[in-house]
């Protein structure tokens, strides 16, 4: 049995900003080679800041609990800021993962940081 912290059980049990955004400014896919697994991150940007963060996941639960924490802690951010979260902040903002399920938390920042690099690519192409 694999034991959680307190903070991975809430944002398992009550995951925040899940779902879609129909008119995503930038999206981000990321599948895990380690088990398959697939995130999805959907960014809204706005003055150069992330107005809204959602994803989507067939992840397990440490991985709902992983993008739940990415979501809370990039909105409101800047691009430059919410590219700078890291796997290893959000394992240590949800007070460590279990060993085993390390891998777990490389989708969230991952699939965060594509759809910020998409949105740019954008924004580039648009000029
Ligand atoms: Fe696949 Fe955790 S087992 S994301």
């Amino acid at each position: 049995m694999i034991m959680y912290g307190k903070k991975v059980m809430d944002h398992f049990m009550n995951p925040r900003n899940v779902g879609d955004i129909k008119d995503a400014d930038g999206i981000g896919e990321v599948g895990n080679p380690v088990c398959g697994d697939m995130m999805t991150f959907y960014i809204k940007v706005k003055d150069n800041k992330l107005d809204d963060v959602k994803f989507k996941t067939f992840g397990c639960g440490a991985a709902i609990a992983v993008s739940s924490m990415v979501s809370e802690m990039a909105k409101g951010k800047t691009l430059d800021e919410a590219l700078k979260i890291s796997n290893k902040s959000v394992a240590e903002e949800l007070g460590g993962l279990p060993k085993n399920k390390l891998h777990c938390s490389n989708l969230g920042a991952d699939a965060l940081h594509k759809a910020i690099e998409n949105y740019q690519e954008k924004q580039k192409n648009k000029k």
